[in-house]
């Protein structure tokens, strides 16, 4: 399953962190809405039931999402930190895990999985925010060093910007992938083009 978040304000911020020139502090904010913004998106998919609310004057139907106990979301460092921070602004009570992965910038582009400090997956509702998905490397390694920790009923990538030949990897997969836009072209270093450059470089310096 593929979501693109084509909403007005989304495209705007998008359209604003890609610009050359951006300041860190400014790219971290955008990253931060945008996983705000997807997060609620994503939210519409969760289980949920009616209940009532008391209110001051009586008794009205409303909602509880009963899947918020289940969502483990995971951090893909370093760029996914500001990203994050958004997605768990509608998630407060998720769980939340770690993993450093370098992508080397030379074919064949390999990965390596330093860090992984993970909850329990089994039955859970997985989020895994990367701001983006180029050659799919890193996230294949990182779903190859999950599967120790269990099998999640749903695996869920969020990205900003995806390549279209990373798009193709992932989606022969069980999982869904949410992103603001999916690009086709990656140049000799695996980066996304037109893309937004170096995410960890342009959110850390
Ligand atoms: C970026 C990005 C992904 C990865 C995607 O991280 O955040 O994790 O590249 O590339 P791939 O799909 O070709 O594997 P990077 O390795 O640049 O790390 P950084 O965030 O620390 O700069």
């Amino acid at each position: 399953m593929l979501r693109v978040i084509d909403n007005l304000v989304v495209r705007e911020i998008l359209t604003g962190i890609r610009r050359r020139g951006i300041d860190p502090a400014g790219f971290r904010k955008g990253l931060s809405d945008i996983g705000r913004y997807m997060a609620y998106e994503f939210a519409d998919t969760l289980r949920w039931r009616n209940v009532d609310v008391e209110t001051p004057l009586g008794i009205a139907s409303g909602v509880e999402i009963t899947d918020r106990s289940r969502i483990v979301v995971l951090s893909i460092l370093r760029a996914s930190l500001p990203f994050t921070e958004g997605v768990m602004r509608v998630f407060p009570e998720a769980e939340q895990g770690i993993v450093g992965a370098c992508r080397s910038d030379d074919p064949p582009f390999n990965v390596s999985v330093d860090y992984l400090r993970v909850p329990e997956l089994d039955g859970k509702v997985m989020v895994i925010a990367d701001p983006m998905l180029a050659t799919g490397n890193t996230i294949m390694g990182i779903l190859e060093a999950l599967e120790a920790h269990g099998t999640p009923e749903r695996t869920v990538l969020f990205n900003v910007i995806s390549s279209r030949p990373g798009i193709e990897r992932i989606l022969e997969m069980d999982m869904e992938v949410y992103t603001c836009s999916v690009e086709d072209e990656l140049n000799d270093r695996g980066y996304i083009v037109p893309g937004l450059g170096d995410a960890g470089d342009l959110a850390f310096g």
